[in-house]
């Protein structure tokens, strides 16, 4: 297998309990997939980033889940037990990463399911999980699809777009969500022309967005963080498009680590910026910023990761949040299923998704 265009990121094998996933720390250069089988492979997977993107890791916590109650179910004959056991492998899984609300929103929206299929024969619970998962996966498939078909109608013929990180097929199951309107407007023919910021530590941007829209076509160009202002500047960029891994009531976004760096210059230079997510990543119980937890990684991914020899003297201090927050006053609109939001963000989050618990 050598291409990912035509195959879903997250999915359930056909013949066995199990996750497939591909595995994102190989690529660009290889495309493997990888099954997982265990809650504590499905955990690792996640932290570790074989699978990663806010959307990503909601489907596939989701099919995790059930994977892992086939075997609970058989190793937990008391109902009792069977429903203690669900609810702390589902907390394991939900403390993989804590920053992406995809992830929580699964998990309780299949436990959610799980105690009202409770109790019942083994195989109809299982089976009601399974279609929870599934479904899951589906409505993602098509809150992506719709997501695509508003924002395209922001991008002009000609329109040099910058995207952060990757918010592309990889980070959900099929078309992305920032990438989905750039994949619609290629697909209509537009001439657009791509920049992809590489996305220090882990270079999600240089190794995955940049890979996914150029195998399909699109003209795109990887550029080093730091250059964006640059060519906002020289008029090159004439929107930014890029995920989120959580939006609060107020209309705070926290994304990759950066993002909120190309929103202040995009804000400087007048370049408008949007935010693409779905409701999975609107967390209205969230008041602002502020309360979002942001991820610490390893200082190792800074200092060592990708080169052969450490790039910064043994010992030295790292700071490694893995995202940021950017401020909503930054943001032109959010693109989500439901249409564009426009600010004020918290009255229009409030009538779109206002109805919505995690
Ligand atoms: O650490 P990652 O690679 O999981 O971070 C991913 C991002 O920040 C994406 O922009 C976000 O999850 C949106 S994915 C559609």
């Amino acid at each position: 297998m050598d291409s990912i265009k035509d195959i879903d990121t997250v999915a359930l094998d056909e013949n066995e309990p199990a996750v497939v996933i591909i595995d994102q720390r190989l690529l660009p250069g290889e495309v493997r997939p990888m099954h997982l089988r265990t809650p504590e492979e499905i955990y690792d997977a996640i932290k570790t980033l074989a699978v990663r993107g806010a959307p990503a890791i909601g489907v596939c916590a989701a099919m995790g889940i059930y994977v892992a109650a086939e075997a609970l179910s058989r190793e937990n004959p008391s109902d009792d037990d069977f429903i203690q056991a669900y609810k702390k492998t589902s907390e394991y899984l939900d403390s993989s990463r804590p920053t992406a609300v995809n992830l929580s929103w699964a998990l309780r929206r299949m436990e959610r399911c799980f105690l009202s299929a409770m109790p019942a024969p083994r195989q109809e619970v299982l089976e009601t999980l399974k279609k929870e998962a599934l479904a899951i996966r589906d409505e993602d498939v098509d809150m992506c699809r719709k997501i695509g078909e508003y924002g395209v109608e922001l991008i002009h013929e000609g329109d040099g777009i910058l995207t952060h990180c990757n918010a592309g097929r990889l980070a959900t199951v099929r078309y992305g969500t920032a990438t989905s309107p750039i994949y619609q407007a290629h697909e209509r023919g537009m001439n657009i022309h791509v920049f992809c910021d590489e996305t220090r530590p882990l270079l999600q941007g240089a190794r995955l967005t940049s890979y996914e829209l150029f195998s399909a076509g699109v003209d795109t160009t990887v550029i080093c963080d730091g250059m964006s202002a640059s060519l906002m500047r020289e008029g090159r960029i004439q929107m930014v498009i890029v995920g989120c891994d959580r939006v609060a009531a107020n209309g705070d976004v926290a994304n990759k680590i950066g993002t909120s760096m190309v929103a202040a210059a995009a804000h400087y230079y007048g370049v408008p910026f949007y935010v693409a997510g779905p409701s999975s990543t609107i967390d209205i119980d969230t008041p602002s910023g502020r309360d979002i937890t942001i991820e610490q990684r390893e200082g190792y991914e800074v200092t060592d990761m990708w080169y052969e020899k450490p790039m910064a003297p043994k010992g030295v201090g790292v700071y490694n949040p893995a995202f940021d927050v950017t401020d909503a006053s930054l943001i032109s609109g959010i693109i989500t299923e439901k249409g564009i939001i426009r600010p004020p963000f918290d009255t229009g989050l409030a009538k779109a998704f206002g109805g919505k618990t995690h």
